[in-house]
């Protein structure tokens, strides 16, 4: 019989990505599905009827219907996983829980999922009763897709990372933002201004109308466009952002690493104004003094998304921009090259879209598993 798997918080944005990719990759053909939502109860949505034979939405804060699902997978965030997850558990629940909110991930209880890099952890621990699976943080997933073939062969030392994280990874609020404030400027811009003023006036003129009061920045504080914002996520009061700190400890979990091997990784983590794609920059200090081909190999050869991008000027262009790679699975590496510090010392930098294997496809393919 085919597993029911019910889906909360797809009309948001990861939701949606997800939604799309399970119709794309035809998965709905081998469950059996059920929408949930927190608003629209009753609703019939002509759009999944399409494909799901779904008629009406059912209540997702309702126990006794989500106690019924084989499977729950939520894009819904923290704040429904909070509210729910603990009540159904003690309600004797014993389904698969898969959610792309972050406050399950520190459990011991659950699995991050990033099966490319972590597959035979997911086996073992579905083979153990493991029943909550949650995806990593898009930067994480992200750069573990990227550097997988050193971290499985045991090679990086550790790692000091700078991210150029995309508009997308704060919410479709912060996408809307970043186009009002285009727009914003653009009103407020005088085509016979700038064909008639010196650059230096216009500049003027730009910087001032961005620090206007009422320029658009209710979700990001201060502008994102023309500007970045370097802090991401809450103030843990070390001087770290929850962002940065996510980097050592999702990545030790999802390695399965003890205290004796734990690999240190740090750095800063800052929004851009690219759309969907967060980009990387590392420098990786490695156990010992590889040539710079193997380590292309090794990178190279983990799995079939990650692909070297040469270390030149043409290639880079072409190939590791956000916009080359946003809607893709690709996960482009390049500006490999040893450092002038030492011969254990390379950079690379990397970018993936971080909706998909940031955060809908890891999400995808765990359902897959449980089939
Ligand atoms: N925390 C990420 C960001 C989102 O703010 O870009 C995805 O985990």
């Amino acid at each position: 019989m085919k597993k029911i798997v019910g889906f909360v918080g797809w009309r948001g944005l990861v939701g949606s990505v997800l939604l799309e990719r399970i119709i794309k990759k035809k998965d709905f053909k081998n469950f059996k599905f059920v929408f949930f939502s927190t608003s629209q109860v009753g609703f019939n949505n002509l759009y999944l009827n399409n494909f799901f034979k779904n008629k009406f939405l059912k209540d997702a804060y309702n126990l006794e219907e989500l106690k019924e699902l084989d499977i729950i997978l939520t894009c819904q965030g923290s704040a429904y996983t909070n509210q729910v997850y603990y009540k159904l558990r003690k309600c004797g629940w014993k389904g698969y829980w898969v959610d792309a909110a972050s406050d399950l991930r520190m459990k011991d209880e659950s699995i991050i999922i990033l099966d490319p890099i972590n597959r035979e952890e997911i086996i073992k621990s579905l083979n153990k009763g493991i029943k909550t699976f949650v995806g990593g943080n898009c930067t994480v997933s992200l750069m573990l897709l990227a550097l997988g073939g050193l971290f499985k062969n045991k090679l990086i030392e550790w790692i000091s990372f700078s991210t150029y994280q995309a508009a997308s990874g704060g919410g479709s609020g912060y996408i809307l933002e970043l186009l009002k404030q285009i727009i914003f400027l653009n009103k407020s811009l005088n085509k016979d201004f700038i064909a008639s003023k010196s650059i230096l006036e216009i500049e003027k003129n730009v910087t001032e109308i961005s620090k206007k009061s009422n320029f658009p920045k209710k979700n990001s504080l201060v502008p994102l466009i023309l500007n970045l914002i370097p802090w991401i996520d809450e103030d843990r009061n070390n001087g770290q952002s929850k962002e940065e700190w996510k980097m050592e400890f999702e990545t030790n979990k999802i390695l399965s690493l003890n205290k004796k091997d734990k690999i240190s990784i740090d750095g800063t983590c800052v929004r851009v104004g690219s759309l969907r794609c967060h980009s990387q920059s590392f420098l990786i200090k490695l156990k010992k003094n590889i040539n710079l081909l193997d380590i292309e190999q090794i990178i190279a050869s983990d799995n079939k998304w990650v692909k070297i991008i040469p270390n030149n000027k043409k290639s880079s262009l072409e190939n590791l921009t956000p916009l080359s790679v946003t809607g893709t699975l690709q996960i482009p590496v390049g500006r490999i090259r040893k450092l002038s510090i030492g011969n254990k010392y390379i950079s690379a930098f990397s970018i993936g879209d971080q909706l998909l294997w940031g955060a809908a496809e890891p999400l995808r393919r765990m359902l897959n598993f449980l089939i």
